[in-house]
């Protein structure tokens, strides 16, 4: 049975991904997690607000009030412990600060914050408020990437030694898509590197340590408008990148991808450690990798996946699987919300913070910094600000410059 105390949450932004956070919520509880309550929902587009709350009141029972704006959330709700931010990248400094600032501990949607300076903002806020700030990144708790931790660290593939991840593809440029917010570049900030690639980084990070370095093109190859009324509006999110990673521990890694390569596309996945390689050529990126592709050794044994999966489970305790996967879950956007209901109840930390989230973070940003000046980028250089020609408007356009 869990310890601790209840913990009362707020879900703020309804959109897409919120949708998803309140199915693993659903499994945590029919699971046995039952630490928690969601008091309340916070949409600026009131009915989405009211209509979440009532999924959320009719699932459950619960009485979940609807507000329309963090202010007013936090001017009535007196018994508030945490915020699951689920709004543009834009907007997440923003909420996230005025939620630590009232008290609330946070959860935040990847990326953590629209740049880096975003992103250090509410590090701060944390730090000044004595709060938590977490990062909601799922992929890297899921029982693939840890399974394939394990593969590294137990040794079975020796030491890591470099990886390829690459997607080629194409999407017609014609389709002219709805306008979203991530067009914007004050509310989306980046395109794919930043977006997707927020996943991407954080899962690289935790198996093979920090970046130290990349070098990158990323570029625009074909324009992609989108509808906005009756008029097109420019996207200028990138459609390719290509770029190289230079590890601490000397691991080389190259990513790349695109969706403006015309006829037959590819994907790969290859993971190369000094005895063995993990490989998988069906992703749809890199970090959603799960229980497919295989593992071969340099003497030719083969694992699949599920296999090697299995040979993990095996070496773990009883104590360590209710850490990994608590209550049997292996789902990691599940566990990535038990890990923030658990830290809020007994008061631990929890496995990916806002600092964690920024060196995450400073790795898109240096692909892009390298994409604009065409030079290797440390990523300590973006960390400390020395670099940030690419994150210069948007600072500015959020006063953060
Ligand atoms: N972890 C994942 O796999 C994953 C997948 C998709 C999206 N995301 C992330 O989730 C976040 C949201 O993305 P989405 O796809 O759900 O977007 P969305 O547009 O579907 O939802 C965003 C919601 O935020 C609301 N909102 C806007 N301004 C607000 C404000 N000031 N206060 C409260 N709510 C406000 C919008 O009305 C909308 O309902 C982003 O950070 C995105 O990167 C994560």
């Amino acid at each position: 049975m869990p310890t601790g105390k209840p913990v009362n949450l707020a879900l703020v932004g309804c959109g897409g991904i919120a949708g998803a956070h309140l199915r693993r919520y659903e499994e945590l509880l029919n699971r046995g997690e039952d630490r928690f309550r969601i008091v309340a929902t916070v949409d600026s587009d009131f009915d989405r607000a009211t209509a979440c709350a009532d999924q959320i009141s009719g699932k459950t029972g619960w009485r979940v009030t609807p507000y329309r704006a963090v202010e007013h959330l936090l001017n009535s709700e007196t018994d508030l412990d945490g915020a699951d931010i689920c709004s543009p990248h834009g907007l997440h400094h923003v909420l996230a600060c005025e939620l630590l600032a009232g008290g609330v501990h946070i959860l935040c949607e990847k990326p953590i914050g629209v740049t880096v300076k975003a992103t250090q903002k509410i590090i701060a806020a944390a730090k000044r408020h004595n709060r938590i700030a977490a990062n909601a990144e799922q992929c890297r708790r899921s029982i693939g990437q840890r399974t394939i931790y394990w593969a590294f660290h137990s040794g079975l593939l020796g030491d890591p030694r470099l990886w390829y991840a690459i997607k080629s593809g194409w999407q017609d440029p014609s389709d002219h898509p709805d306008w979203h917010w991530r067009v914007d570049r004050k509310l989306g900030g980046c395109g794919m590197v930043m977006d997707s690639g927020a996943h991407w980084v954080d899962t690289m990070r935790y198996w093979f340590g920090e970046i130290d370095s990349v070098y990158a093109r990323v570029e625009q190859l074909e324009a992609r408008p989108h509808q906005k009324d009756d008029r097109l509006v420019r996207d200028a999110r990138e459609d390719f990148w290509t770029s190289i990673f230079n590890f601490a521990n000397g691991v080389i890694g190259t990513w790349s991808w695109t969706i403006s390569a015309p006829g037959k596309g590819f994907t790969q996945l290859t993971l190369t450690g000094s005895k063995g390689s993990l490989v998988d050529s069906d992703i749809f990126h890199p970090a959603a990798s799960q229980a497919r592709g295989e593992c071969q050794l340099i003497d030719g044994t083969t694992y699949g996946m599920p296999q090697l999966q299995d040979m993990f489970l095996g070496t773990l305790s009883p104590r360590e699987k209710d850490r990994l996967f608590p209550f049997g879950v292996t789902d990691g956007m599940a566990i990535e919300l038990w890990d923030f209901i658990d830290a809020l109840s007994i008061g631990r930390d929890v496995e990916i913070d806002a600092t964690e989230g920024l060196k995450s973070k400073a790795v898109s940003e240096a692909i892009y910094e390298s994409g604009k000046s065409g030079q290797v980028v440390k990523v300590a250089d973006v960390i400390s600000g020395k670099v940030n020609a690419y994150q210069r408007d948007v600072d500015q356009m959020w006063g953060l410059d």
